[in-house]
């Protein structure tokens, strides 16, 4: 009987705990974010409620207190503000416009003299994606065998920035020294673009058709991929200008035509006064 009340009692004790922490998985650094804290109380009453970022405390709720809530400035990281009720606890923080992964821990505990402490963390790594696919330029769709392009392919800001790669007919390229990617400056959030350019020579002998695609990696875990292709037709017989031809040049090509024929007319006058 002795031993049931303990087991009792130790039940009653242990029944305050964090039911639920909402902390998002990936967060963007031009929004704030979301975090909450849920939990039950039963017999104890709350004493505070904080919140951390790996070791440094960021919120402190105490309902005893005036004003009961507290903000903490810490360096690359700005919490907006937070706001609590009796079995929950919400803040909004804006990340730092890094690509870093931190841990947010919530901790309630209860009134005094037992203190007693409860605690769960949840880590957040900050990104963000970019909108479009990546974008091929310089690929003409028709080429003639041994013709050299250079295509240049441009990745979406995102933060981290994109790495690209580039495969022909799937084949990965390695890039050589001067086609290694270049990224832009940041933009807001710290987001950035980069581009990384690609020599392509079309083989020497025959027709065929090349698949040229550029792959955009966002370096999370896991990594996030979007990539756009093209495809060149190599064609030894056809004349890639034949296809270009323009208004420009058949009105050249009538220009000549007339003087030609104006030439024409004044022999035949000439010849035929000198007669
Ligand atoms: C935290 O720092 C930011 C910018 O440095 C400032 O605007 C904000 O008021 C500060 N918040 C608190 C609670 O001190
Ligand atoms: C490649 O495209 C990017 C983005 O449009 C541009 O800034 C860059 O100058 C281009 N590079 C070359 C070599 O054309």
């Amino acid at each position: 009987m002795k031993f049931l009340c303990i087991l009792l009692l130790f039940a009653i004790t242990s029944a305050y705990e964090i039911t639920q922490l909402l902390v998002p998985l990936h967060a963007d650094p031009r929004r704030a974010a979301e975090l909450s804290c849920h939990f039950t109380m039963d017999e104890h009453r709350l004493h505070s409620v904080k919140w951390y970022r790996d070791m440094n405390e960021i919120f402190r709720y105490n309902p005893s207190q005036k004003p009961p809530i507290r903000l903490f400035n810490v360096s690359g990281i700005m919490v907006q503000s937070g706001e609590c009720a009796a079995e929950w606890c919400a803040v909004r923080v804006m990340p730092p416009p890094v690509a870093t992964r931190a841990a947010y821990t919530c901790e309630i505990s209860t009134e005094g003299p037992k203190f007693l402490i409860a605690r769960q963390t949840k880590y957040m790594t900050v990104s963000a994606m970019g909108d479009r696919a990546p974008v091929i330029s310089g690929a003409p769709p028709l080429v003639r065998p041994g013709d050299q392009l250079m295509l240049n392919c441009s990745s979406d800001y995102s933060l981290p920035p994109s790495n690209i790669n580039w495969y022909i007919d799937g084949e990965l390229q390695k890039p050589e020294p001067w086609e290694q990617a270049v990224v832009s400056s940041p933009r807001e959030g710290g987001l950035r673009a980069s581009w990384r350019v690609l020599r392509v020579t079309a083989p020497a002998r025959g027709s065929g058709a090349l698949r040229v695609t550029c792959e955009a990696e966002l370096p999370l875990e896991p990594p996030l991929l979007r990539d756009s292709s093209v495809l060149i037709t190599v064609h030894s017989h056809t004349h890639p200008d034949k296809y270009v031809a323009n208004r420009g040049q058949s009105s050249v090509l009538s220009l000549h035509l007339l003087k030609l024929s104006l030439i024409w007319t004044f022999m035949e006058i000439y010849r035929y006064m000198s007669l």
